[in-house]
């Protein structure tokens, strides 16, 4: 099965199998009258001026528009029951995200509704926002765990995550997150749950392959620096790689902690400091951004510069989840790296590809086009890519190929 992708104006993106960082960041690779050869699902030549010759089963002319890799959303909290407009109206009179939570609601209303939900009614869901996802011209992402906080809801989140990998054509990476917030059974027994996790639940997760990465709210009346070393080194011993969201809302030490628990990313990072910065730098952990939601919560934003100065990768992921981003338009999120964390399109564009592949572990694989790698590409409305950096509100996708297939 061939496909050729022809009269490409321009064809953006970054090269390479590994996460870029520093200045490397907005060095991408732009073609103009481009057209790509794509051979079972994969690409097998690109290039500039005239188009191979010969036979192809498929062929799509791009009318000169640009075309990038498809996007990589490397943080979502895609698995839930329920919205929680409710909060809207808390947060108009003054609530905050924790006294939200510590009043029971937030992630614990959401953790009520997920155990209650079926493992088709998650499904359904989730296949649903997944759709809408595409159509955004998202190819790949992450999904976490964590609205379950007991094993049967955990795995049952996880389980549906497999389950939308094998029967929808996103590529999906499953985090397992219940250390998402103390499930109120355990108010006075946090040490129990504590145990639970590392001690049984983390291995048997592993040992089920449901899930490559394990991950920890550290923050400020949710996990300290301690506890989320003590799980992600559980994760490490089951052969889950770490991830943290780490200063959110306060900086309590989780990011510095990064190089010792070998973090693959960190996220959030929004009251990031100068040490946390260089904890990232010196453990070559992936920076995962999250600027939709310091939008949602009215926050700052996360220093994106400064990372990218003292060679930090930077990912820009979207954040998705019923709480603090309801949103999962990651083409949003691309137009906050520039305005607010002032990335320049290039450094946005490798943000929410390549650097996205490589916080889900799949740089190998997807986030940028080369021979070699899998033809998840996006035909957009734009001419270039500063048009796509500078349009605001609009669904800018004309065309979204997954493995050399049209799915959107
Ligand atoms: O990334 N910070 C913790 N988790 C999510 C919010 C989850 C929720 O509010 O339901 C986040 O912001
Ligand atoms: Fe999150």
């Amino acid at each position: 099965m061939t496909a050729l992708i022809y009269n490409i104006g321009m064809l953006a993106t970054p090269e390479g199998r590994a996460a870029r960082r520093g200045k490397e960041q907005g060095e991408i690779r732009v073609m103009k009258n481009a057209w790509i050869l794509i051979r079972d699902g994969m690409i097998a030549e690109l290039g500039e001026g005239l188009a191979p010759a010969g036979v192809c089963d498929e062929t799509v002319d791009a009318g000169g528009r640009l075309v990038t890799p498809g996007l990589v959303d490397a943080h979502t909290h895609l698995i839930f029951a329920g919205w929680r407009q409710n909060e809207l109206g808390m947060k108009l009179h003054g609530m905050g995200y924790l006294d939200i939570l510590a009043a029971g609601g937030g992630i614990l209303s959401t953790v009520r509704a997920t155990r209650a939900a079926s493992e088709e009614e998650l499904f359904e869901k989730a296949k649903a926002a997944l759709a809408e996802m595409m159509r955004l011209g998202v190819t790949a992402c992450e999904a976490k765990s964590g609205y379950g906080l007991d094993r049967e809801t955990e795995l049952k989140q996880l389980k549906v995550i497999r389950r939308l990998q094998e029967e929808t054509p996103m590529d999906l990476a499953a985090t397992y997150l219940g250390a998402h917030a103390l499930p109120t059974e355990y108010k006075e027994n946090r040490e129990e749950y504590i145990r639970l996790m590392t001690e049984e639940w983390i291995p048997e997760i592993a040992e089920k392959g449901l899930a490559e990465f394990c991950d920890v709210f550290c923050e400020k009346d949710v996990f300290t620096a301690e506890e989320s070393r003590r799980i992600l080194e559980a994760g490490n011993r089951a052969g889950l790689r770490a991830k943290i969201h780490a200063d959110e809302i306060e900086a309590i030490g989780g990011t510095e902690l990064t190089p010792d628990v070998n973090a693959i990313s960190a996220e959030h990072l929004i009251k990031a400091t100068p040490s946390g910065i260089a904890a990232l730098a010196k453990g070559g952990t992936i920076a995962c951004l999250l600027p939709s939601t310091s939008f949602y919560l009215g926050a700052t934003y996360a220093p994106a510069r400064a990372m990218i100065e003292a060679g930090v990768p930077v990912a820009i992921a979207s954040d998705f989840n019923p709480g603090s981003c309801p949103s999962l338009n990651l083409q949003l999120a691309m137009n906050l790296g520039c305005l607010k964390y002032r990335l320049t399109p290039e450094e946005m564009l490798t943000a929410v590809t390549v650097n996205g592949a490589a916080a889900m572990g799949r740089a190998e694989k997807i986030g940028s086009l080369e021979a070699g790698k899998q033809a998840d590409l996006v035909i957009w409305e734009a001419e270039d890519l500063d048009f796509l950096a500078y349009r605001l509100g609009s669904n800018l996708v004309r065309t979204v190929i997954k493995k050399g297939q049209i799915i959107a």
